[in-house]
């Protein structure tokens, strides 16, 4: 692969970076999205429905979170956020689809959780959010306004516009390589971030068990366990071999 100049890399990682945690991904044969319909418990009008069973769903996932553990590939990411910086002068932004803590527990931080994160809660009367490790449910009254029916878990419904876009865009204007890490390409606005990074002049590079639904976007892909590929990637970037793995 040619080599260039490399300052600032944005990654985004989605289902597949946590498998390996033992986190189901969203679209597999025995994914989440196979035992509960998206219509039930991710879109605005299923907490109107029937708000106890979204809660349920959430609260058994954030439970389910408790004795999870970082792989070698979140070990990967945050060293590359830790040493990148000194090593060429760059930032790297780590974007994720995911709404669990892995990333924060390998030791990354300024996590931009676009899709929302399973331990924080918000409030919909008052925009309060906050960081909830305990279940959460309907009559609960938030913890900021004192309201009783907004407190929801601090997640991006479909239909709901992500967090932090102004953010991502802007660190996705300036990127010169942009990595996406165990995710499927079919959630947008998500799948759409390889586009405009190679819109402005960014390498782009995907890591997947196979190729994913916009692999055709990239400059090319590292197919296998992303615990195996990233870290092997990361090293040689660290090492000054630049895009080899
Ligand atoms: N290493 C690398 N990639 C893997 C691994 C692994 N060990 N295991 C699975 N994958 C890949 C799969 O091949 C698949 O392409 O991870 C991807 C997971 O895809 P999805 O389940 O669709 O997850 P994701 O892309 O994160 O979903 C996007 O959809 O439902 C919404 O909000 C939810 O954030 C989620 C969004």
């Amino acid at each position: 692969m040619t080599d260039k100049t490399l300052k600032n890399i944005v990654i985004l990682t989605g289902a597949g970076i946590s498998a390996e945690s033992g986190i189901p991904v969203f679209r597999s044969e025995s994914g989440l999205w196979e035992n509960e319909r998206i219509e039930d418990v991710c879109v605005p009008e299923a907490l109107k429905r029937d708000p106890q069973k979204v809660h349920n769903f959430y609260n058994k996932l954030r439970r389910s979170l408790l004795d999870k553990k970082p792989n070698g590939a979140h070990l990967a990411v945050s060293k590359l956020q830790r040493e990148w910086p000194s090593f060429s002068g760059g930032s790297v932004t780590l974007v994720t689809q995911n709404i669990d803590d892995l990333h924060e527990k390998a030791g990354s931080s300024d996590v931009i959780h676009m899709h929302g994160a399973l331990l924080c809660a918000r409030c919909e009367c008052c925009g309060a959010s906050w960081r909830q490790e305990r279940d959460t449910f309907p009559k609960m009254p938030c913890p900021k306004c004192g309201k009783i029916g907004g407190v929801r878990p601090d997640i991006v419904f479909f239909e709901e516009m992500p967090h932090d876009m102004e953010l991502i865009e802007k660190a996705l204007a300036k990127c010169d390589l942009f990595l996406a890490v165990g995710t499927s390409g079919v959630v947008y606005p998500a799948a759409g971030f390889c586009r405009f990074a190679k819109s402005v002049g960014a390498t782009c590079l995907e890591f997947n068990l196979k190729k994913s639904a916009v692999a055709s976007d990239f400059d090319a892909g590292f197919y296998g366990k992303a615990s195996e590929t990233l870290p092997k990637f990361v090293d040689g970037l660290l090492s000054g071999k630049g895009l080899e793995i």
